[in-house]
């Protein structure tokens, strides 16, 4: 018996020394040590000795238990070092590699154009005025003097919502109507950004979602002359100082009297192009002197008081300002197109 657990301790630490890993170490255990190891086995064999043999095989037996174990332990302990400073070196990562840049969004033309819109206006007191884009017929449509049934409705046609009377806005211009009942009676500056809606045939020209921005004036000595020189401004920083403008007599239910405002092709200079459509000139904003009848809609005596106001589009501009072709690109979701501006 003593033989036979000298042989086995020689032979486990043996093949423990030789182990790579902790699954051939587990292997090494069941072996040995567990219930049903080679140890055991011989440990239950002790009881069948003769009486006299049996302390000393005990004894031996339990001293190459110990051994066994602690050496399985020393082992354990030494392969899982080696195992995780193999996994270290394995999944190491190099923070001295330069990082992969994130991908950054930018700005929406129209967003572009709107800030740079901002940013001129701002120098000439002009405050931003939110309105909604969802109206009623009566803001969209009667307080700017546009009654049912009024001709100039088939210019603004919309889209309307199961509500009755609720509508998205054709222009900005109900803005105008909400400024002046908020401010009444203070003076006002404000430009009015966002989108509009129509129920328009889509073409290279026309959207049926686009921006505007309207732009108010109402004071006491408010004139034609003061509309003229802000449009000027606005044109010469947008477009370039040498532009030339010109105000074109038009209708406005809301104005009166009403102008289309040009200014001189920035394309052709005014020789004439197929984008100025050989005259010349390109239309920029549609403007005019706040009409007494709105004025009185949004609370205003226009007795006392006066005003200008204009509207003008944002993705017209910029077509021309970059060369763009087609105004669908603008909102069809094409990053071939965003990614150039
Ligand atoms: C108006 O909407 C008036 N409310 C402007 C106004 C305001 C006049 C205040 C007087 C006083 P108009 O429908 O012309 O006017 O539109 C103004 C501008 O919006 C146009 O010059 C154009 O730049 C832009 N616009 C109009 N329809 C479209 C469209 N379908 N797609 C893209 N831009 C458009």
């Amino acid at each position: 018996m003593l033989d036979q657990l000298n042989a086995l301790e020689r032979a486990a630490l043996r093949e423990l020394k030789e182990l790579d890993n902790l699954a051939a170490l587990d292997g090494w255990h069941a072996q040995y040590l567990s219930r049903k190891g080679e140890l055991t086995q011989l440990l239950r064999g002790v009881g069948q000795l003769a009486k006299e043999q049996r302390p000393a095989a005990g004894r031996r037996a339990n001293e190459v238990k110990t051994t066994l174990e602690a050496a399985f332990e020393l082992r354990q302990a030494d392969l899982k070092r080696q195992a995780r400073a193999q996994s270290l070196a394995a999944e190491q990562i190099d923070v001295t590699l330069p990082g992969r840049p994130p991908s950054l969004g930018r700005l929406h033309l129209s967003t572009q154009v709107l800030r740079r819109v901002y940013a001129i206006f701002a120098d000439m007191g002009f405050q931003v005025y939110r309105a909604p884009d969802v109206e009623t017929d009566e803001t969209n449509f009667e307080l700017l003097n546009i009654p049912p049934h009024h001709p100039a409705r088939d210019m603004w046609d919309t889209f309307y919502t199961t509500r009755e009377g609720v509508l998205l806005r054709t222009h900005t211009s109900p803005g105008q109507i909400h400024a002046m009942r908020q401010y009444c009676p203070e003076p006002i500056r404000v430009i009015l950004p966002g989108m509009c809606y129509r129920y328009e045939q889509v073409t290279a020209r026309s959207e049926m979602m686009f921006h505007q921005v309207e732009g108010l004036a109402v004071g006491k000595h408010i004139t034609m002359t003061d509309l003229k020189g802000v449009m000027a401004e606005y044109a010469r920083r947008m477009f370039g100082a040498d532009r030339k403008m010109r105000f074109r007599a038009s209708h406005f239910p809301f104005t009166e009297p009403s102008v289309e405002v040009d200014m001189d092709c920035i394309l052709c200079g005014g020789a004439g192009c197929r984008i100025c459509k050989y005259t010349g000139w390109l239309e920029i904003s549609g403007a005019g002197m706040v009409h007494p009848i709105v004025l009185r809609n949004g609370g205003y005596d226009p007795d006392t008081y006066s005003g200008f106001a204009f509207g003008m589009g944002v993705e017209r501009p910029a077509m021309l300002i970059h060369g763009i072709d087609d105004i669908r690109y603008f909102f069809s979701n094409d990053l071939r197109f965003l990614k150039q501006f």
